[in-house]
């Protein structure tokens, strides 16, 4: 059975958060939702709770999770050292979209780390998150609460759509605000580095703690390290196929045009997940808006939209990757499978995209 708690984000009854904090402390299963997207959480230091977790989601074992925090108390429970630099950017940026690698303590279950000697901490600044890690007193780890490989969710009708049945409860908090999932941010070395773009733009983590490495994977390149897991797995997809236009605005949007009519003619149902609406031919549009916050708040709720309108193939239109724009892209080029079509002039082309 699943139990579904509507929560609006600024609510004061104790009693619901209550109800779901129990059902953490007793190990079970609990969606929430966080600023980023929701997630899927347990008792980080129940073993056997977080275990479910992994089976739920279909999650290979060796990609770890975020252990989410309330107060630097728990920071200090679960880290084995907090260095300077994370002081700082927890000072400026919790709660918030950021998550920081840090080395582990000794406390933190084998199974939360994939058997790493960091973890992944965050201070989330949903007030139903925070609110059921303080009641439930533990640091909750949760991944967001999507089936391994699917887009993350951004509204409680996607939870239900992934685990209605299978979860223990899942908390309706309504629309999430930023959209992406929090930037991830490598700490545990002397040089910082970032694994994953997100709801904190890379520029605000530079103005506090100077220059930070990107890893290569963060553009698609190969993957030489194994110290972010999550990367080498295929992610955000849609059933259907995904193709990425980057060019120009005006080249874009002439580009996604030929693109629909090339494959319709092939008899494929096509959507379009473009930022502003305008004639594109295709059977079935999702206009995300203009601000890099609006493309960022519905980039995954247009993937799953579209699913459910059955097109065999998606035309998203890039952005430009500065700000949120950055953890946009890397979200579409994989949702894509890296099925680019670019720009001539604009590095490495694929002229075509492959439906
Ligand atoms: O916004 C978010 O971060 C959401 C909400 C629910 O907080 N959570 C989320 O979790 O996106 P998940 O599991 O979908 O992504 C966590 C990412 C993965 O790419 C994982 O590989 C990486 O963080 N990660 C976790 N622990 C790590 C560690 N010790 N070292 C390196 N990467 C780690
Ligand atoms: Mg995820």
């Amino acid at each position: 059975m699943t139990l579904i708690i509507r929560m609006a984000r600024d609510s004061t009854d104790e009693r619901l958060i209550n109800v779901a904090a129990r059902l953490i402390r007793d190990g079970r299963v609990v969606a929430f939702p966080t600023e980023t997207v929701y997630g899927l959480g347990a008792d980080a230091f129940n073993p056997p709770a977080v275990r479910k977790i992994f089976e739920l989601k279909g999650r290979p074992p060796d990609n770890p999770l975020i252990v989410h925090i309330a107060t630097e108390e728990q920071l200090r429970m679960v880290a084995g050292k907090v260095p300077e630099k994370a002081l700082k950017l927890a000072a400026e940026f919790w709660p918030g979209p950021l998550t920081l690698v840090l080395p582990r303590s000794d406390r933190v279950p084998d199974v939360v780390t994939g058997g790493l000697d960091t973890v992944a901490v965050r201070m989330p600044a949903h007030p139903v998150a925070l609110k059921l890690i303080r009641a439930s007193n533990r640091p909750i780890a949760a991944p967001s609460a999507n089936v391994s490989g699917r887009p993350s969710p951004t509204l409680a009708e996607h939870v239900v759509d992934d685990f209605y049945g299978k979860v223990d409860c899942i908390i309706d908090g309504g629309p999430t605000d930023i959209g992406v999932e929090s930037t991830v941010l490598d700490l545990s070395e002397d040089v910082p580095l970032l694994l994953r773009p997100g709801g904190l733009p890379l520029e605000e983590l530079e103005r506090v703690i100077g220059k930070i490495e990107v890893h290569p994977a963060v553009h698609g390149g190969k993957i030489d390290r194994a110290k972010a897991p999550g990367m080498k797995y295929r992610h955000y997809s849609p059933r259907a196929r995904v193709v990425v236009v980057e060019g120009e605005a005006e080249w874009r949007r002439k580009k996604i045009r030929e693109l629909v009519e090339e494959y319709r003619r092939a008899g494929l149902r096509t959507g379009v997940l473009i930022t502003e609406d305008y004639d594109t031919g295709a059977d079935e549009v999702f206009v995300t808006g203009k601000s890099m916050e609006e493309v960022a708040r519905s980039v995954f709720r247009g993937l799953r939209c579209l699913d459910k309108r059955n097109v065999d193939v998606i035309v998203a239109e890039g952005v430009e990757e500065r700000g949120l724009g950055l953890a946009v892209m890397n979200r579409l080029r994989k949702a894509s499978g890296y099925n680019v079509v670019r720009q001539r002039g604009r590095n490495s082309a694929n002229e075509r995209g492959n439906p």
